[in-house]
């Protein structure tokens, strides 16, 4: 089974009308409202789309989330089973401060497809293709870029790797330079990070760290098509974070995963450029009329591109 072609358009028109409504709020300093205009557009235009769709990772828990919370059934109820990923606005701090980078994502997959991810950390490690055992969550840093080194033939210092800048990576960080490894430290958007390694003219070679569980499923499906290698493990640190790993079928709370644990069978995803950043241009405005650029990935037609659009408002 696949998804049909004929939802890319769809989905492409989601996350743009998202994107656009979030642009509104670029840089009026409120992330809150900036994302409930993404959601608000995202979830009525998920409405007019002909399939029996399932939020599987959304805006949280119903009693967090009154809109996309996970677990809501949407579309016309009249079509295909699909399991629905969102991210009406990734980086809520560079839409509300103007930073480049903000995004408007989506994945979708054929129903249990997409891992039910709780609302955790979680950690992640991400490169481009590699055989298997060069690249693994467990090895040590120094293994890890010893190996990536040796299979690309780069020397450390030639090489980039990206992670959030957050202090609970400074272990990391410290070893990486200790490596002569480049950085490349992101303060928010861990999705598109994540994506820089799938093409070499993004200059990333690794991408690794703890942040969110759900955007790490939105970038493993769009890696999986890519053909980009992928692991990672969910982050349980309190009681309220176990019990929801439970509800959602999780035992074992140390599990590594591999990517077709995360993803499997067909999928789409885009992600439409609130503002500009390192994967697409954002949302331009004129006066009747605007400019938008999405990535999209459909894993069966191997499909991988970025379109440009320009729409009457
Ligand atoms: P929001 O768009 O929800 O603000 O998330 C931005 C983000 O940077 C994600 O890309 C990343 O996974 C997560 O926050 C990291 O979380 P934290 O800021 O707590 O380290």
């Amino acid at each position: 089974m696949t998804i049909d072609k004929k939802f890319i358009s769809q989905f492409v028109k989601v996350t743009t009308k998202a994107a656009l409504a979030s642009s509104y709020l670029v840089g009026k300093n409120d992330k809150i409202a900036a994302d409930k205009a993404a959601v608000d557009a995202m979830r009525s235009e998920l409405n007019n789309i002909n399939m029996r769709g399932k939020i599987v990772i959304g805006e949280g828990e119903l009693d967090e989330a009154p809109m996309l919370y996970i677990g809501e059934k949407i579309g016309t109820n009249n079509g295909p089973e699909l399991d629905i990923a969102v991210d009406p606005l990734e980086g809520t701090n560079f839409a509300a401060k103007n930073l480049p980078g903000a995004l408007s994502v989506i994945a979708v997959a054929e129903k249990t497809n997409l891992f039910n991810a709780p609302e955790t950390y979680m950690d992640k490690i991400a490169t481009g293709k590699v055989e298997r055992g060069v690249i693994d969550l467990d090895y040590s840093i120094s293994k890890n870029i010893k190996n990536l080194s040796e299979y690309k033939n780069k020397s450390p210092e030639q090489m980039t790797a990206c992670i959030l800048d957050r202090p609970r990576h400074k272990k990391i960080i410290d070893e990486l330079k200790a490596l002569n490894v480049k950085l490349k430290l992101i303060t928010d958007g861990d999705v598109s990070g994540a994506l820089l390694v799938s093409k070499e003219e993004y200059n990333v070679d690794i991408f690794l760290g703890i942040g969110g569980g759900p955007e790490g499923v939105l970038a493993a499906s769009a890696l999986d098509t890519l053909g980009c290698f992928f692991q990672c493990r969910f982050l349980f640190k309190t009681e309220t974070d176990k019990k929801r790993g439970y509800a959602m079928g999780i035992s074992d709370f140390n599990k590594k995963y591999e990517l077709n644990e995360i993803i499997s069978g067909d999928s789409i995803f885009c992600a439409t450029g609130i503002t500009t950043g390192d994967l697409v241009q954002g949302i331009k405005l004129e006066e009747n009329k605007f400019y938008s650029e999405t990535l999209i990935t459909h894993k069966s037609s191997n499909i991988n591109k970025i379109i440009k659009e320009e729409q009457y408002i």
